[in-house]
């Protein structure tokens, strides 16, 4: 049995021997949250059981279990600086035994863990079972999702260590521009500029496995919405920018009438 309830009363728990009022600590606190809610709302979408959705909102809230860990040791959320903040979360819940005060029952201990362990990868791997392939799909886009909401209130210093002025300024880099182009996600080694990155941000549309997650981004206007929270300054940026909103809108609207 999946006891959401009790959950949640554990992770508040376990969040307040952080330091809340640290506005790294506060913002994936919020993420956690948007992310059990749009999970919610992927999972009812997919006509799913009642244990699925309750499943998929226990995953979302434990799915950064291991940010908190990583803002203490190294104060970074670049995992490929510091640490690759799902395993670490799979470590602690499952090699530590901390998954114990989330929930008692440890059938559903294969489909979180895998879960948890694909939300930050490229792709999913191979070999997952039905089941564990499902919950790592939403989860991926209910991550997403909510990173389309924090990406239009983040403060750009914290974001990008620039201000916005500065970031308003940049441009794209051709092979980044390329890639986009390709209708892929953009491989994040290959971002150069700050610009490169909030394009990147943008192309994870390219990534979603559901058609209800893009009924949530088109509903809530999360596209237009990010694109047009900064003032592009360089005209060959803003074509750009223009040209991404109206291809990326085309391409949600197209899923959606399959
Ligand atoms: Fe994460």
């Amino acid at each position: 049995m999946i006891d959401l309830f009790r959950a949640e009363k554990f992770f508040k728990e376990y969040v307040s021997n952080f330091k809340v009022a640290d506005k790294k600590i506060d913002v994936k606190i919020k993420h956690t949250y948007g992310v059990v809610s749009i999970s919610k709302y992927i999972a009812e979408g997919l006509k799913l059981s009642e244990e699925d959705i309750l499943l998929a909102q226990l995953i979302g809230l434990l799915h950064d279990i291991g940010r908190f860990e990583q803002a203490v040791k190294f104060n970074d959320f670049d995992d490929y600086n510091t640490m690759d903040h799902a395993e670490y979360g799979v470590k602690i819940l499952f090699e530590e035994g901390l998954i114990e005060k989330f929930i008692k029952d440890r059938q559903f201990d294969k489909i979180i863990e895998n879960a948890i362990r694909n939300h930050n990868k490229f792709d999913i791997e191979y070999g997952l079972e039905d089941r564990e392939l499902l919950h790592a799909k939403i989860i991926r886009d209910a991550d997403k999702t909510d990173n389309f909401r924090i990406k239009q209130i983040q403060d750009f210093l914290s974001l990008f260590k620039s201000t916005e002025e500065e970031v308003s300024k940049e441009l794209i880099t051709d092979e980044v521009w390329k890639e986009f182009l390709g209708e892929k996600t953009i491989i994040s080694s290959h971002r150069i500029t700050n610009m490169d990155k909030w394009l990147s941000y943008i192309a994870w549309v390219y990534d979603y496995n559901f058609d209800v997650s893009l009924k949530y981004l088109k509903e809530n206007d999360c596209v237009d919405k990010v694109i047009d929270r900064l003032d592009y300054k360089e005209k060959d940026t803003k074509e750009k920018m223009e040209y991404v909103r109206e291809v990326i809108k085309k391409y949600i609207d197209d899923r959606l009438i399959r």
